[in-house]
């Protein structure tokens, strides 16, 4: 035989080999729930199983709605699929997921999720971290995030109001106008955010393309390529930790590594004082007590995330906010009337913010309705039987919390698509199950920046409400559909409101 022939018939030889390897691993990973006789779809479940439609046709909360329901009929605790090729498990009965966040935090205290400081230093944060390494990191920071820390920053964020409310003014000026909220929202909040993770003024109100905004669109914007990347290296976790492989691309690296230390030099040199989140990590940075100490890849790494974490949550909660307002007058009548009520005309202070009991009912449905954290992860570290059933979570699946199907199932919520603050009044709240609300998680891993995050939520929306109203406008959507291409269940498309002053 020929050389060459002998070459193709080879190439061949492994082609085939390779794909039947890859169908006999596949079909193990899919039968893995029914050869121990867990609850599971059982679908014959292709390439991408049971997530077949997520992130091209629909966003993933539909899939894990989808699913929720259908094990939820089934009347089963909890129900197994494949994410992708990630053994996971999604959790139905509220008493199992207490247990999960809470009781038995201890074998669920990881996400799961791909890190490698050493090769990678912004993926060292507090999100990704796990075991002892997150455990030592959540208690030198939650001194930060205090509610005598969030009436230190308060100032810093009302100077940001302040300008919301001159640009919304300006608008504004002789007549009602069309104004695209989800632009709007995340100046302010990408404003609040970049003073007070970073110390600098980005004004994104004013220069809607400053440098800032362009690297933070660029996070949420990943190319397809990026994303494939992305579940390569989650998938392959033990591989990709041994190859050293990257999460974090090279520009947005450089540019927060260079940011935070042209900061932190600056402070040190000029003995610089804010109230911000920048000055307690510095504080950390430079501690007397090796206990609490930080580094200072690990002070960029957490700027980051507070950042990333911090600013499209909010600046979303605060636009579905608006357009349920717009779309339902009576309420919004209701909490202006209170608004002004409770906070006057003058200058606003952390207490009055925080005690407009509506407006939190308010902002409790929209993150009920809307959480823009549509899930809630964890990975179990050891098998694990679940209390008053025969079944056992094996060690290593990924445990999905599916917020967005708890918080739309009819028995919790009747009329789960109507917007109704009553759901969320003392007798209502106390009827209900309290595992069934969890738009920041819940336990020892909740959100660390949850008052933080309301905070800014409840001064940008008492801002607006104030001195203006939204309405919906010739081109305001009917309903809002969720971009099924965003991992954060943001709107599709724009929000645009018709805003008049009053
Ligand atoms: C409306 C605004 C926000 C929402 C809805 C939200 C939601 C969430 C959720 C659901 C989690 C996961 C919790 C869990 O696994 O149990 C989380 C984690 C986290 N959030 Fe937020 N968040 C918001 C604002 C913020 C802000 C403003 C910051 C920081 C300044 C922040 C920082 C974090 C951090 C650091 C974690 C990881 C905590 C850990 O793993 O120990 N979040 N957030
Ligand atoms: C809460 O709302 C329900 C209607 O959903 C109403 O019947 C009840 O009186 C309200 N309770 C309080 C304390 O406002």
């Amino acid at each position: 035989m020929p050389l060459c022939e002998c070459f193709l018939a080879a190439g061949i030889t492994a082609a085939l080999a390779l794909v039947i390897g890859l169908w006999l691993f596949l079909d193990k990973r899919r039968r893995f729930w029914e050869d121990r006789n867990f609850p599971c779809t059982g679908r014959a479940l292709m390439l991408f199983g049971d997530y077949k439609q997520a992130s091209r046709t629909e966003h993933m909360q539909e899939t894990n709605r989808r699913l929720y329901q259908e094990f939820k009929a089934r009347g089963v605790p909890i129900g197994g699929t494949i994410f992708y090729v990630v053994r996971t498990v999604i959790v139905i009965d509220p008493e199992l997921i207490k247990a999960i966040m809470v009781k038995d935090f201890a074998n669920f205290h990881s996400r799961g999720l791909y890190h490698n400081p050493e090769v990678d230093p912004l993926s060292g944060s507090l999100f990704f971290l796990e075991g002892q390494a997150w455990r030592q990191l959540r208690a030198k920071l939650t001194p930060t995030f205090t509610s005598g820390k969030m009436k230190m920053m308060f100032e810093t964020i009302l100077g940001v109001a302040d300008e919301l409310g001159d640009y919304f003014r300006e608008k504004t000026s002789d007549r009602s106008v069309e104004m695209e909220m989800k632009d709007v929202m995340s100046a302010f909040t990408v404003d609040v955010i970049g003073t007070c993770a970073f110390g600098i003024d980005c004004n994104s109100l004013r220069d809607g393309n400053n440098e800032i905004r362009e690297v933070s669109r660029k996070i949420f914007k990943q190319s397809p390529l990026h994303m494939m990347w992305v579940i390569f290296l989650n998938m392959f976790r033990g591989l990709a930790k041994t190859l050293k492989l990257k999460e974090t691309p090279a520009d947005l690296e450089k540019f927060y590594m260079d940011l935070v230390r042209n900061t932190v030099e600056y402070r040190e040199k000029n003995k610089v004082q804010r109230n911000d989140f920048m000055n307690l990590l510095i504080q950390l940075k430079n501690s007397e007590n090796p206990e609490e100490r930080v580094t200072m890849n690990e002070i960029t790494a957490q700027a980051f995330l507070f950042f990333v974490a911090g600013f499209e949550s909010s600046s979303t909660t605060m636009v579905h906010c608006l357009f349920e307002l717009a779309m339902n007058q009576d309420i919004q009548e209701k909490l202006r009337a209170e608004i002004k009520r409770v906070c006057g005309d003058g200058k606003l202070t952390y207490e009055t913010a925080s005690s407009v009991e509506y407006l939190n009912m308010v902002i409790d449905e929209t993150l009920r309705k809307y959480p823009v954290a549509d899930l809630i992860m964890r990975t179990a570290a050891n098998d694990y039987k679940i209390e008053g059933s025969d079944l056992t979570i094996p060690e290593k699946t990924l445990v999905l919390i599916p917020t967005y199907a708890i918080h739309h199932d009819e028995e919790y919520y009747p009329e789960p698509e109507r917007f109704d603050p009553e759901r969320f009044n003392a007798t209502n709240r106390a009827n209900r199950h309290p595992y069934v609300y969890l738009p920041f998680g819940e336990g020892p891993r909740n959100c660390i920046g949850m008052r933080f995050g309301q905070m800014q939520t409840r001064v940008g929306l008492i801002t607006v409400l104030r001195k203006f109203r939204v309405v919906p406008g010739p081109n305001t959507p009917a309903r809002l559909e969720v971009d099924p291409k965003s991992g954060l269940a943001v709107p599709k498309g724009g929000v645009l409101l018709q805003v008049e002053r009053n």
